[in-house]
């Protein structure tokens, strides 16, 4: 309860701090216009508001003080703030001082006194950003010197060289947990930079435990509720999204939280998310394909779900629920045809959808996976599919297809699942056998 006070008042000082600042430089100002231009009575301004600026110092630094209770700021970097917040105190209480009396001091010894108190103000300030905001971000954006490496994901020659760790985990890192956890500002005793740095964990262990998702600290964190006081990022920024924490699971699960393990190594789904926050080297980026969002709207409104899964490509999964079909799904699927080329996964399961629609669907010429499940489709309907020459995955299940039907789909190379349960086909029969030679994996359900 103290503590939390304490908190909550110290909490106060970022913002108290402008006032010593500014009286502090305004008496200087006074004292120069007194001196150079011959004004005496400034120096009663002069007198007030290094007065002003004495007091409201002491208050800061009580107020710093108390913030500093809280914990959580880089310890030698704090150090200096508070010493140097002090020695501000205090020389600017000697100047106060000195030019009260001034005629019983020499006039050089007051601007000497004043030039120290600008020397201490200026150091307590420099840390105090630094100890806020990061010990580069005077320097971040400057024109001169090196830049901060690695602002931006390295640059990759192909999507095949992409690992997980460094090119999709760290990228989120940077932007989401990096402003809490670096150099300068590692809250927690955290640095998330890079993998060593990660390794060695926080104030309380490992983050990570490879293999165990479950154990790791770094995962309980994320998936938190956000009001829970452990949840990261704290203090309500941005929180990791699905896909993200996804991806970070599947790190720590599956690719056992190495820091070279391939990202083609992970989940498809992962992949397809990942692939278009890539930054590869002159590639499919340059001709990302406009994505016309008032359409995918209008879609959504009719009842379709659509979601992106490349911004390169501009490809679409679209899925019409059966619910949202109503019986109308031939109707609906016209609404389809202006961005045919763009979806790649499409699902009309349990929707009603008759061998005369598939024609339609026949149209969607990049259709890589394709479900039309639990659906009155008969093989004459099938057979206008053999032109989808990138369909990857069929789902038939629950249909009328016949081993005939299976004809038709030999002709689609590129085919690799099939899905048959509650067919009429045998999962023995020569034309199954014969597809499961060539490659394609053929499910049935016992
Ligand atoms: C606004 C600042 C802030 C942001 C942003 C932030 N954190 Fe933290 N983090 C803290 C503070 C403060 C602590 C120490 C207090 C605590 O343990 O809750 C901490 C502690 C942690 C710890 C525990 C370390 C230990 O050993 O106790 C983990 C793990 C962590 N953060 C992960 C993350 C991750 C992952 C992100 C990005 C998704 C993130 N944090 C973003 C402020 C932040």
């Amino acid at each position: 309860m103290i503590q939390d006070l304490i908190t909550f008042i110290g909490r106060f000082h970022p913002l108290w701090v402008h006032l010593p600042i500014g009286f502090l430089i305004i008496a200087v100002f006074f004292k120069a216009y007194e001196v150079f231009g011959k004004r005496p009575a400034m120096q009663e301004a002069v007198n007030f508001s290094l007065l002003l600026g004495t007091i409201s110092a002491l208050i800061a630094a009580v107020l710093g003080f108390m913030l500093s209770q809280s914990g959580g700021y880089e310890d030698d970097l704090l150090d200096i703030h508070l010493v140097a917040g002090w020695t501000t105190v205090i020389i600017s209480g000697i100047a106060w001082w000195v030019n009260k009396n001034e005629p019983r001091f020499s006039k050089k010894l007051n601007y000497i006194v004043l030039g120290f108190m600008i020397l201490a103000l200026s150091v307590t300030g420099h840390f105090g950003g630094s100890l806020t905001h990061g010990e580069d971000y005077l320097t971040a954006f400057a024109p001169f010197g090196e830049k901060q490496k690695e602002t931006k994901g390295r640059v990759l020659a192909k999507v095949e060289d992409a690992e997980v760790f460094t090119d999709v985990i760290q990228p989120v890192f940077r932007s989401k947990c990096q402003s809490c956890h670096r150099p300068g500002k590692t809250k927690g005793d955290l640095n998330l930079v890079s993998y060593e740095t990660m390794l060695k964990g926080g104030e309380n262990g490992p983050v990570f435990i490879a293999a165990d998702a479950e154990k790791s600290e770094l995962i309980r964190r994320v998936t938190l509720p956000y009001d829970h006081d452990d949840f990261m990022p704290a203090e309500g920024k941005k929180p990791l999204t699905e896909e993200e924490i996804q991806i970070l699971i599947w790190w720590i699960a599956m690719g056992k939280a190495d820091p070279k393990v391939s990202l083609m190594a992970a989940d498809e789904e992962i992949i397809a998310w990942a692939k278009p926050r890539l930054n590869i080297l002159g590639g499919e980026k340059m001709i990302a394909v406009s994505i016309d969002t008032v359409h995918l709207k209008a879609l959504e409104k009719m009842g379709f779900r659509v979601r992106v899964l490349s911004h390169e490509s501009g490809a679409l999964d679209v899925v019409l629920p059966s619910d949202a079909a109503k019986n109308q799904a031939s109707e609906l699927l016209k609404a389809l045809l202006p961005i045919k080329d763009q979806i790649y996964w499409l699902s009309l399961a349990g929707t009603g959808v008759q061998d005369a629609d598939l024609n339609q669907v026949a149209q969607f010429s990049n259709l890589q996976r394709l479900r039309i499940e639990n659906n009155p489709i008969s093989d004459s309907g099938i057979s206008s599919l053999k032109i989808l020459s990138k369909l990857e995955s069929l789902n038939l299940n629950g249909t009328k297809v016949s081993e005939s039907g299976l004809e038709a789909l030999s002709e689609i190379h590129s085919l690799k699942s099939l899905y048959l349960w509650n067919t009429v086909i045998d999962s023995k029969v020569a034309k199954v056998e014969k597809m499961k030679a060539e490659g394609v994996k053929v499910v049935f359900g016992n």
